[in-house]
């Protein structure tokens, strides 16, 4: 095995680079540190030395000792988990000398490298936002509640957020800005119900504070759900504590979630306290630019106990949505009752426990919270939160949750092999998306998941067309909560079919943000900070999202082949955002053609045409595409249906002959512009607009990704310029196959160049600042339909560390990105790994990226699981039942439950 040992010592780290095991470094460095540079400057160093070797694993020779990782050592008097930092820097995994000692080298790496795999982890204390990014990735959740990773002892405050959403509780509130009255529409904020605290010797309750932080890890345990923090605490009374706290959301009975808190006095004898309470003095604070409008959405409508459970009930103060929080506190493994004082005053429950303690002697708390709401709970919130809390929880809990996730991880993961990064990240998305998702399998829930999932309020905690890009992994693992989201979305039918005809529409036309009721929540106009000015917002003329609902239905049904499905709710949402569109398509007789105006595309940076009043655009080429994409689906499948039903559902989406004539001719003349080298305008007259010199703006301002923002300030607006936050133009590449999309443009009577699809990305790509994360996924896909692999792995790679880097540089703080999370998961199966379904036929044609050498999934279609293992020259499939699949081209015969290899 080649492995580089690192050595730190007094001003310098000494790196001994050896190619075979036990042998004698081949190579050593001696790296002096700067201390004046930050760690990460002087971590570059080590990069640049080790530049051009290739290894297998690391080791830190002498490091300091602590329980929570074998890899901590000390630089300018700063800690560093310097395994951790090479294993993100080098994608090796890196043990410790004293493991390498125990276990041999080998044993030990290849722990190691599990332990990589499964963890996310954090060391040391951070504030600000980047605090709140790392709560937002230790979110906690069962798709019912999220809860952010905040420290337990925290209140919400400029560094700490302890943010608890239950999925679908919004409420409105109106707010006076600049003589102006705007509602907002807001995912709730539920009472912090996961604080938990000390004290010694009946002193106030310890407040996270980084004097008192000698220690501080952090550990997601993506295999069962737990997130574990250590800490060594050290008073300004000189008491020294190890807290170890362990939370986990219940992944069976959704309502609940528990926490372990293990207290250790290092150092003393006396009384400690634990303080626990339902916390409900919150507001909606964890976005900061949204703290001028009213943030105080619920009021506290009682406050009991009883024994050792404590109930808040409330409710929120429009929506009139009520919700019960209780909670319980007890000693693990103690039939003995904690004397415990309940306390309260009008918008907190508090218990306090009082143990006597004795130096080295741990304690072990548990408090497990339960919350319903009106929402799904019908009848007494309050008896039915109370029955989710028997006492002693905490290990019932994690056992049952245990088993769930090992269940899920059976379907859901994906292994790649030779690359410990990508392997981690990808389970910490697939993470994410079950915690956002789980609960709603249950078909109880009418909610839907938003772009920011269950952890954190950016957005408002909105539903957008982000849908579009988690809905594949659901559809192939839990077709039920693919199904669910797309129940929402029905629900809602009648409140888009009332806004379409608030705006002289016909059919459905579904809102660009919908929250509660499906009524509209985008805002009509925004405060510009630097003028103080109103401007109008114009991002709800992204009629497309309705398009991304149809897209949904139809990938729903083709991968499950839930025809009940279609009959019963999918066709009558397909049908009714199709009238909406044949509503918004309007005939040009001298053209002899259709134009659909007023709209705009993915691309928010371009709202309108420069110089008009009117709002939108006209013709963009995405929407016009996926509307005859569209058409030509329902043309094919209407057929099909039974009669009576298509009759039943016609009437019901007042979907006339008429209509169908007229959707028939719009499908092959709608008007797009495409000028002589095949570049597709982004919409009619975009080849007008000037270019921006990108490189003078990246002089200037350095990171140009938010373009938008930059061109105001300079009062220019990006409305002049081709300029895009994110792919437009060539987005149905990314839904459809390209041979779909260029049978759609021939159709609709334009030719196009040989290699028109390479010079419309590159001619995208000088004109995208990728303002939105999901601007790279789209490009990651498009470039590797055009066999650019190299740039395919940077937009694939910066996508899916997104959040984990919080590339956008303070978003992440504000809710993780669910959608560029979900198309990880699609690029890595359906694009690299090359599994398609279409009409009725799975084909693999992989396209595996250099980086990894083998990658393994499952995916089930139309309710047959099928088992991939796909490397560079070889396909493995297996079928739980006989099936005909296309492998590479060539037809192969699956028997059920026996591997078939294909060589390519
Ligand atoms: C993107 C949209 C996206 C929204 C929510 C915006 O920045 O431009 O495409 O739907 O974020 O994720």
């Amino acid at each position: 095995m080649r492995t580089v040992s690192l050595k730190v010592m007094h001003e310098s780290m000494e790196l001994s680079y050896s190619e075979k095991d036990n042998q004698p470094p081949f190579r050593k460095f001696m790296i002096a540190y700067d201390k004046k540079q930050k760690i990460g400057e002087n971590l570059e160093k080590i990069k640049i030395a080790l530049a051009g070797l290739s290894f297998d694993a690391g080791i830190i020779e002498d490091p300091l000792i602590y329980n929570f990782s074998d890899t901590i050592v000390g630089i300018n008097h700063q800690q560093i988990d310097m395994g951790l930092a090479l294993t993100n820097m080098l994608n090796i995994p890196v043990v410790s000398e004293q493991a390498v000692n125990t276990s041999g080298l080998a044993e030990a790496v290849s722990q190691k490298k599990k332990y990589n795999e499964w963890h996310l982890d954090y060391f040391g204390q951070y504030n600000g936002k980047r605090n709140y990014g790392q709560e937002a990735m230790l979110t906690i959740g069962n798709g019912y509640l999220g809860l952010r990773g905040a420290y337990v002892e925290a209140n919400a405050d400029s560094n700490n957020y302890p943010g608890m959403y239950v999925a679908g509780v919004y409420n409105q509130l109106t707010t006076n800005i600049n003589g102006r009255q705007v509602t907002n529409e807001d995912l709730v904020n539920l009472p912090n119900a996961q604080y938990l605290s000390f004290g010694v010797d009946h002193q106030n309750p310890f407040k996270i504070d980084k004097d008192d932080i000698q220690e501080i890890y952090r550990s997601l345990d993506l295999k069962n759900g737990q997130l574990s923090t250590s800490m060594l605490i050290q008073l300004s009374t000189g008491h020294l504590l190890e807290i170890k706290t362990t939370k986990v959301a219940d992944m069976v009975n959704w309502h609940r979630f528990s926490i372990k808190y293990d207290i250790t006095p290092v150092n003393f004898t006396g009384s400690l306290q634990v303080y626990s309470k339902i916390d409900a003095a919150v507001i909606n604070g964890n976005v900061e630019r949204y703290q001028d409008f009213d943030q105080h959405h619920i009021d506290v409508t009682s406050m009991s106990s009883q024994d050792n459970v404590v109930l808040l009930a409330g409710q929120t103060k429009q929506s009139k949505i009520q919700f019960c929080v209780g909670s319980t506190l007890s000693l693990s493994e103690s039939t003995d009752k904690l004397k415990i004082q309940t306390t309260n005053d009008k918008q907190q429950i508090l218990q306090v426990a009082s143990v006597q303690v004795t130096a080295g002697q741990s304690f072990s708390f548990e408090k497990t919270v339960a919350v319903h709401t009106s929402l799904e709970t019908k009848g007494d919130l309050a008896a039915a939160t109370t029955a989710d809390l028997p006492h002693q929880l905490f290990d019932a809990i994690s056992k049952d949750t245990t088993t769930y996730w090992t269940d899920t991880w059976k379907k859901i993961d994906i292994q790649i092999e030779n690359d410990i990064s990508s392997q981690k990240l990808t389970r910490v998305n697939l993470y994410h998306l079950m915690i956002s998702g789980a609960a709603k399998e249950s078909g109880k829930l009418d909610a839907s998941i938003g772009a920011r999932g269950l952890h954190g309020e950016a957005y408002r905690g909105h539903i957008f067309w982000d849908e579009m890009f988690f809905m594949p992994f659901y559809a192939l693992h839990y077709p039920k909560i693919a199904k669910s989201l797309l129940m929402y979305r029905y629900n809602r039918l009648d409140a888009a079919r009332d806004y379409a005809k608030s705006e002289s529409h016909e059919g459905a036309m579904y809102p660009w943000q919908s929250g509660l009721k499906g009524d509209e929540q985008s805002q009509f106009v925004h405060l510009n900070p630097v003028t103080h000015q109103w401007d109008p917002d114009n991002s709800r003329l992204q009629r497309h999202v309705s398009i991304a609902i149809a897209y949904n239905v139809l990938y729903y049904v083709n991968i499950t082949g839930d025809t009940t499905f279609m009959n019963q709710y999918g066709l009558e949402m397909l049908l009714s955002i199709a009238k909406f569109w044949i509503s918004m398509s309007h005939y040009d007789s001298k053209e002899k053609r259709y134009n659909i105006s007023g709209v705009m595309g993915p691309d928010e940076f371009h709202e309108n045409y420069p110089n008009s009043d009117k709002p939108g655009l006209t013709n963009n080429a995405y929407t016009n595409i996926m509307v005859a994409w569209l058409f030509d689906q329902i043309l094919e499948i209407a057929p099909k249906i039974d009669k009576k039903i298509l009759t039943t559902v016609e009437n019901k989406s007042k979907f006339s002959h008429e209509d169908l004539v007229k959707m028939t001719d719009i499908s092959s003349k709608l008007k797009l512009s495409i000028n002589s080298s095949g570049i597709i305008a982004q919409f009619e007259n975009y080849f007008k607009l000037p270019r921006l010199d990108f490189d003078a703006y990246r002089r200037k301002y350095g990171d140009i990704s938010r373009m938008d923002r930059l061109l105001k300030s300079e009062g220019k607006s990006p409305d002049a310029y081709q300029v895009a936050k994110q792919a437009d133009a060539l987005m149905a590449y990314h839904l459809i196959s390209p041979k779909s999309v260029e049978a759609v443009i021939q159709k609709l009577g334009y030719k196009l160049p040989n290699g028109y699809l390479t010079r419309n990305i590159q001619y995208y790509l000088d004109r995208t600042t990728h303002g939105s994360t999901l601007s790279r996924i789209v490009y990651a896909v498009l470039t590797a339909m055009d066999q650019n692999m190299d740039q395919s792995w940077k937009f694939f790679s910066t996508a899916l560390f997104s959040d984990y880097y919080d590339i956008q540089g303070g978003t992440t703080a504000e809710g993780i990105h669910l959608g560029v999370m979900g198309a990880t998961i699609l690029i890595e199966t359906r694009d690299y790994g090359g599994v398609h379904y279409e009409n009725n036929q799975l084909s693999v044609s992989p396209k595996l990226p250099d980086e990894w050498t083998t990658i393994h999934f499952k995916e089930a279609f139309r309710g047959n699981w099928f088992d991939f293992s796909i490397s560079h020259h070889l396909v493995t499939v297996k079928s739980e039942k006989p099936a005909i699949i296309t492998v590479c081209g060539k037809k192969v015969n699956l028997e059920a439950n026996k591997q078939e290899k294909t060589t390519y």
